[in-house]
């Protein structure tokens, strides 16, 4: 559970996001965290603290005299305990709030009072978030050091389009996992090749492989969540894109090959997950291909793919270069033999047809100096392991924020 041991004060303000926020509180506990909820009377109005007491398993609290704190302190006590503190919906009043110091109530003289980090998630009417007077507010809530996610942009409660509404439940969620996870790729530019290709023999039919996308996405998820700036090239996948990264689609392996060769000269770190069809046809048939009903089969000649990794590896200045192998036998022979032939410094092995579409792996690294065994686990996982594998051995060559 990604966020086992992690405790987190959830603050709803006034604003008809409320009711996202009992989907997100259950996700947050289904992830392992302890989630304190706290709200403004105003947010009361959108979602009783019955149903966030019952969602969240903790008495709400909303006022800052209530009485069932020993010391009459909630707004020390609570936040002490805090890993972080979440203020989601956060209203334009709250904002305000937050951004001039006030404490007019329990959640701002809890933030006011806090020792830990502030996320805010706003939500609110497009003309509010546009006001000059918000906008400095967000200004100055950054300067300070408040990170804001969102808002999204889209069709309003009230009816209106634009910019304000809260991001959805998932990506909140999503962010609230990355802050979380230490920033080891800052700065970096991660390019990731995920899933199978598709090779066309006609309009209708082609040949792909039984890859299900799942490796390269996840650690596209953990390389984001480390900070790094990730471009995913991902084959035909039945996959939600992982929050922050860019995603490209595409089919086939040449489509493949392109837009990664294009995208390369603008990459620190380029790891190839992505399970390339070797071969195409060389024909590809323009019309459905018919049965003739005498019994003859149609025949298909193939010609080789690039291999796209090799020609990234072979570039005068190439990214670091993470290869992956799936071996359905003897991975010890066949893994250190392809990072050589592929002249890539890491190449992660796994028992591929074994591993394919599960939602575990268990892999090894080989390299120049010798093979380090990864253990057997969720893929999420694993792939955070991964990266701090790859961040530890990939050239520091980032932005400015890297120390
Ligand atoms: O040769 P093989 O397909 O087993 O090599 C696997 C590694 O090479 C993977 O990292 C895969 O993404 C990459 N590859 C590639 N282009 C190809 C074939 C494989 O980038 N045409």
């Amino acid at each position: 559970m990604e966020l086992a041991g992690k405790h987190l004060v959830l603050g709803l303000t006034g604003g008809i996001a409320c009711y996202k926020i009992a989907e997100l509180t259950r996700r947050l506990i289904k992830g392992g965290a302890t989630v304190q909820i706290m709200m403004t009377e105003a947010a009361t109005q959108f979602i009783t603290p019955v149903t966030m007491q019952a969602l969240s398993g903790r008495p709400v609290y909303v006022s800052q005299w209530d009485s069932r704190m020993p010391n009459n302190m909630p707004h020390i006590d609570l936040s002490r305990e805090a890993d972080v503190i979440v203020i989601a919906p956060a209203s334009t009043d709250f904002m305000a709030k937050l951004a001039h110091g006030m404490c007019d109530n329990l959640l701002s003289t809890l933030c006011i009072a806090r020792d830990c980090p502030l996320l805010v998630v706003p939500a609110m009417n497009r003309q509010m978030w546009q006001n000059p007077a918000t906008q400095r507010n967000v200004t100055q809530l950054r300067a300070d050091g408040v990170e804001v996610l969102g808002p999204d942009s889209g069709s309003q409660a009230c009816g209106e389009v634009g910019d304000g509404r809260m991001i959805e439940t998932a990506a909140a969620f999503e962010a609230i996992c990355a802050f979380f996870q230490p920033k080891i790729l800052r700065g970096q530019r991660v390019l990731i090749t995920a899933g199978p290709t598709f090779e066309p023999l006609d309009p209708v039919r082609g040949i792909t492989n039984r890859s299900s996308g799942k490796m390269g996405f996840a650690l596209a998820r953990a390389a984001a969540q480390a900070g790094a700036d990730v471009h995913l090239v991902a084959g035909p996948v039945a996959l939600k894109t992982p929050w922050g990264v860019y995603r490209e689609d595409v089919q086939t392996a040449q489509q493949m090959h392109d837009v990664v060769m294009q995208v390369t000269p603008d990459t620190d770190i380029f790891i190839a997950v992505a399970a390339v069809a070797d071969w195409r046809v060389d024909h590809v048939s323009e019309h459905k291909i018919k049965k003739t009903g005498d019994g003859s089969l149609p025949t298909f000649s193939f010609i080789e793919n690039p291999d796209i990794l090799a020609t990234v590896a072979k570039l005068a200045n190439p990214p670091y270069c993470v290869g992956f192998a799936a071996e359905s036998w003897d991975l010890d022979v066949h893994g250190e033999e392809k990072r050589k032939r592929k002249n890539v410094p890491l190449l992660i092995g796994n028992l591929g047809p074994l591993t394919f579409g599960h939602d575990d792996n268990e892999v090894v690294l080989f390299e120049a100096s010798g093979v380090t065994p990864v253990p057997r686990a969720d893929k999420r996982d694993l792939a955070r392991t991964l990266i701090a594998e790859i961040a530890k051995r990939a050239p520091k060559t980032g932005g400015p924020l890297l120390s």
